[in-house]
């Protein structure tokens, strides 16, 4: 399939890797953008071959937020009509393969919310995370207010929300917003070795880990850890989990079959 602001590729035939490719505006998000994106993300969710998704932009820019000449002319009819730009971003929500953020560069606005919405970040050392949205006389739109508040606690996304500053990537490290930070030109074989390190772990395992971190964000802690138990309890009837402990007992590598 060919795309207009996005490129697909395949590393290692098994890590999916989509570059936001408008490089021009620094990778502002629209919503032909962003159709693109939900489009290449539920293709390899859906590829058996492909163990984990990997989201990144270019040296300058992840992505500088949604592009403000297109919101410039939107009236409140067109943007709640439209349901400006969110609608694909569901898309994101549903992928059930693990989605991992490399940013180098601006991350900022919907960038960083784009960013948030990945299961997690690893940084170059040059990137900058912020929501610049009330600089522009709105607030984020895609999760930001939501998903940062979470991520660094009430302070810090008062701050960087209510000032529009921007968060270096050693700050946002500090903050738990990203889990690791390396130079930039480390950043996609931090992130490969990451993706491959996911793969090479039981899939069914890696799926009910994701679902079970994010039952933390969605619902009371009991429901969580009941949700947790449950899928704990289930992976025993799987292969993986045999062939696991059996690997481990034996002083073997596991030759897991997702099944
Ligand atoms: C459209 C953008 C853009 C954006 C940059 N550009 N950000 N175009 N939308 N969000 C364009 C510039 O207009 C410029 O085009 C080119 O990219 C290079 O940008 P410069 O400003 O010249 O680069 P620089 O001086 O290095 O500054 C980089 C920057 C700055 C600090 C990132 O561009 C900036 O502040 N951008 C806006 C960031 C922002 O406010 N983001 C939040 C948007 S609101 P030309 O043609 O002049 O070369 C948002 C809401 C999300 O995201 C809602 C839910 C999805």
């Amino acid at each position: 399939m060919s795309h207009q602001f996005i490129q697909v590729r395949t590393e290692a035939d098994k890590v999916g890797v989509i570059t936001l490719d408008r490089p021009k505006q620094l990778n502002a998000l629209n919503p032909e953008l962003m159709r693109e994106l939900g489009q290449a993300l539920k293709a390899f969710d859906a590829d058996d071959a492909i163990g984990c998704i990997i989201i990144t932009g270019g040296e300058k820019a992840f992505a500088a937020g949604a592009d403000i000449a297109d919101m410039a002319k939107l009236s409140f009819a067109d943007a709640y009509k439209q349901d400006y730009i969110t609608r694909d971003w569901e898309t994101i929500r549903a992928i059930r393969k693990p989605v991992i953020a490399a940013v180098s560069g601006f991350a900022l606005g919907g960038g960083c919310e784009l960013a948030m919405m990945c299961d997690f970040i690893i940084a170059a050392d040059n990137a900058r995370f912020g929501q610049p949205e009330t600089k522009l006389g709105i607030i984020p739109g895609a999760g930001g207010t939501q998903r940062l508040t979470r991520a660094v606690g009430k302070s810090k996304a008062m701050d960087l929300i209510l000032t529009g500053r921007m968060m270096k990537a050693d700050e946002a490290e500090r903050a738990g917003l990203v889990s690791r930070v390396v130079a930039p030109e480390k950043l996609m074989e931090e992130a490969l070795g990451a993706a491959l390190a996911i793969c090479g772990n039981g899939r069914i395992a890696i799926v009910a880990a994701k679902e079970s971190i994010n039952r933390a964000f969605e619902s009371p802690m009991a429901e969580g850890i009941w949700f947790e138990r449950r899928l704990f309890h289930a992976l025993f009837a799987t292969q993986d989990q045999k062939e696991g402990m059996d690997a481990f007992v034996n002083k073997r590598p596991a030759q897991f079959k997702n099944q």
